[in-house]
């Protein structure tokens, strides 16, 4: 393409705090974005974050989404600098969410924030000057995390539209159920809830998701039935940090699990997706099968915050 026939990036010094503030147009010139960008070569890719500093400030545990933003900024020539341990940080002594974010925006060029209440991304990014994306708030939100599983999906599939998907688990208090279901309702996509009573979907939180084309069933069980539906089983973990009650957790953990004799009744090509990290709820049997897609999944993870970044830091990044 041509310079002049490149869409605009609407992105280039923008927060990135919820997935409802994207589009279906947003959201696939995010997903063409990584495709060039993970094709460009090393040294180009080097040029897209060039002294540029990403600040990450975590106050609850991540593996994969830290690690693979701190992987995209060093695969876009950048660095990155942070908080991932509260304990060793003025956190510890007492100090706000506010005066951090304020510091970290004088020493960075873009803020990566997860803390565990809903609504802290939208406080903090009013906050700092640069540009600053929710890495999850609560369980709330995790934007970046739905569309690094929508890219996943197209990628494995080719194509979001006319699919049926079922999300597994903890829908209670799973953020990225939340984020991925705002995602989805940009598509025509049937989907099945499936969780406990007591970890059903908060219909307060969708309640606009409900009026879009996106058909939605709710059941106790994965059975048969459903199970022979699927294009994509999205598996979550219980989100044992956000029960206030352990003997709740107590209850439901272990409720659900993925393995051989699943993939036996489900359609020969399902997907299994997982946000990682998985439990007991995914059998590490399958891991092997070419229906296991969460490694991919992971993969894919720092390949779409790789553009996302290029797309904050540059005006026309590619
Ligand atoms: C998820 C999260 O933090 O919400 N993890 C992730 O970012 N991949 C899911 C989880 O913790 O269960």
């Amino acid at each position: 393409m041509k310079p002049r026939d490149m869409p605009t990036n609407h992105f280039f010094n923008q927060d990135i705090v919820s997935i409802k503030d994207f589009s279906r147009q947003d959201l696939e010139f995010i997903f063409g974005c990584t495709d060039r960008v993970s094709a460009l070569r090393p040294n180009e890719k080097a040029e897209l974050g060039k002294g540029r500093t990403l600040g990450y400030i975590f106050y609850e545990p991540s593996t994969r989404t830290r690690m693979s933003f701190e992987a995209a900024m060093a695969s876009l020539g950048g660095s990155s600098i942070g908080i991932f341990d509260s304990k060793s940080s003025s956190v510890e002594k007492g100090e706000s969410l506010a005066d951090t974010i304020r510091i970290m925006d004088l020493y960075s060029d873009v803020i990566v924030l997860r803390h565990p209440l809903d609504g802290s991304s939208r406080f903090a990014a009013e906050l700092s000057k640069n540009p600053l994306i929710n890495a999850g708030s609560g369980s709330e939100e995790h934007p970046t995390q739905a569309m690094l599983d929508l890219y996943t999906i197209l990628k494995e599939k080719n194509k979001i539209d006319g699919l049926t998907i079922g999300i597994v688990g903890d829908l209670k208090y799973g953020r990225t159920v939340y984020s991925l279901l705002y995602g989805l309702a940009n598509y025509n996509v049937n989907i099945h809830l499936i969780s406990p009573p007591t970890l059903s979907i908060r219909k307060e939180s969708i309640y606009d998701v409900e009026k879009k084309e996106m058909k939605i069933f709710e059941h106790e069980e994965l059975d048969d039935n459903i199970l022979t539906k699927l294009d994509v089983l999205y598996v979550t973990r219980i989100q044992k940090e956000r029960f206030p009650d352990p003997q709740e957790y107590e209850k439901v953990k272990g409720t659900y699990t993925v393995d051989s004799n699943t993939l036996r009744k489900a359609k020969p090509d399902v997907s299994v997706m997982h946000p990682m990290p998985r439990m007991q709820e995914i059998s590490h049997s399958i891991d092997n099968t070419k229906n296991a897609i969460y490694f991919k999944q992971a993969a894919f993870g720092k390949e779409l915050r790789a553009a996302l970044l290029a797309l904050v830091l540059n005006e026309n990044p590619i």
